[in-house]
């Protein structure tokens, strides 16, 4: 199927959805500069930074990606200072280079997967599809720090679930993949069903097929056509529209993944989704603001959802640990920092 036909066809079904599937407050601002950008986009370049726009949904690789809402002048100013000053000379503190921090990235991830039993991130390396800036090796295989991260993320989940490796993980708001592909090329035989919005969802499908290969995919073409979940390929990708998730309701599957995501909806729709999760899954994943996201600006939602919230709305699932939340290289700071947690369902 044709880009265009794709994307007409996801948008025709997403405008037809309840408005508990559609974007709240926080998104809708996004979602107009996305449609109007689509059609133009070169895939072969969505990674390169030259779509600020996808940096909202994990497409931000370079150590000087910026994000849209960063103003004219600053933009600038750091451009300067990437081209002319820092490059990779020792400027930071203790004479740190940006290959420095790679590094110490990468030594996080080996420890982290030392302290929780995990397959170890030397196994993989990242897709170059996309045409990622500020790729780097190290004993011969590619990585990027983002990559690293959402290695990260895997270990810590692992510490609580150790995973077998033939377990169906449910994601919604998978964004750019990039979790799958770590999950995905660490375990092949996983089986994954992404929920998200229509646009982010094509551009995870797109993604996804060039990083792990056309043979492990169930695309949208196929998956938004189905009444129920009874077509699932064992060990493949599936990509579902967010109106879809009701296909859950009865579906037993082992681990819910949800990152960055709840926390930009309201609580109503964060709620409304786990009607379909709770009971349903053995494990929850969640990665969130703490305290919830911003309530002021263009880019804000209505009321922000904290950790104790999230707890609360576990009902019949007790939490086995929840950390500050950590990219390979650094805190999440942002938005007054976040947790990570995991969440057992209790029989
Ligand atoms: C900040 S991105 C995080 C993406 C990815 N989980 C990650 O960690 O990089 C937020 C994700 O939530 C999704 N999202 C936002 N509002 C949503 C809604 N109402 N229903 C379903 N997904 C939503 C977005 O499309 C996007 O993929």
């Amino acid at each position: 199927m044709k880009k265009k036909d794709k994307i007409n066809i996801l948008l025709e079904e997403y405008n037809k959805a309840p408005s508990e599937y559609r974007v709240a407050n926080y998104w809708a601002n996004y979602e107009t500069q996305l449609i109007n950008m689509i059609e133009g986009l070169d895939l072969g370049q969505m990674r390169s930074g030259k779509y600020p726009i996808l940096s909202t949904f994990g497409f931000i690789d370079g150590a000087y990606t910026f994000h849209p809402r960063l103003s004219f002048w600053k933009k600038l100013i750091m451009k300067f200072f990437q081209h002319y000053v820092i490059k990779n000379r020792a400027i930071l503190p203790y004479k740190l280079r940006k290959s420095d921090i790679e590094e110490m990235a990468y030594r996080h991830c080996e420890l982290m997967c030392d302290s929780t039993n995990s397959v170890p991130i030397s196994n993989i390396e990242v897709s170059e599809f996309g045409n990622p800036p500020d790729l780097f090796e190290i004993n011969g295989s590619k990585y990027t720090v983002p990559f690293l991260s959402y290695y990260r993320r895997y270990c810590f989940a692992n510490k609580h679930m150790s995973l077998k490796g033939d377990e169906v993980i449910v994601e919604l708001g998978s964004g750019s993949g990039y979790q799958i592909e770590i999950l995905k090329k660490l375990y092949p035989n996983l089986t994954i069903l992404c929920f998200d919005l229509p646009l982010q969802l094509y551009l995870c499908e797109e993604y996804l097929t060039n990083a792990l290969g056309e043979t492990d995919i169930v695309g949208i073409e196929n998956c938004l056509k189905w009444n129920d979940l009874s077509n699932i390929k064992k060990g493949s990708v599936h990509f579902l529209g967010s109106w879809q998730v009701p296909l859950l309701n009865d579906f037993q599957f082992d681990i819910f993944w949800n990152a960055a995501s709840f926390g930009e909806m309201e609580p109503d729709i964060v709620q409304n989704y786990l009607k379909y999760i709770k009971g349903n899954a053995k494990w929850i994943y969640l990665m969130q603001a703490r305290h919830g996201k911003e309530t002021a600006g263009e880019i804000s939602v209505n009321t922000p959802i904290t950790f104790e919230d999230y707890n609360n709305f576990l009902s019949g699932y007790k939490i086995l640990a929840a950390n500050d939340a950590w990219h390979s290289h650094k805190r999440l700071s942002q938005s007054g920092g976040y947790f990570e947690g995991v969440w057992a369902e209790i029989k």
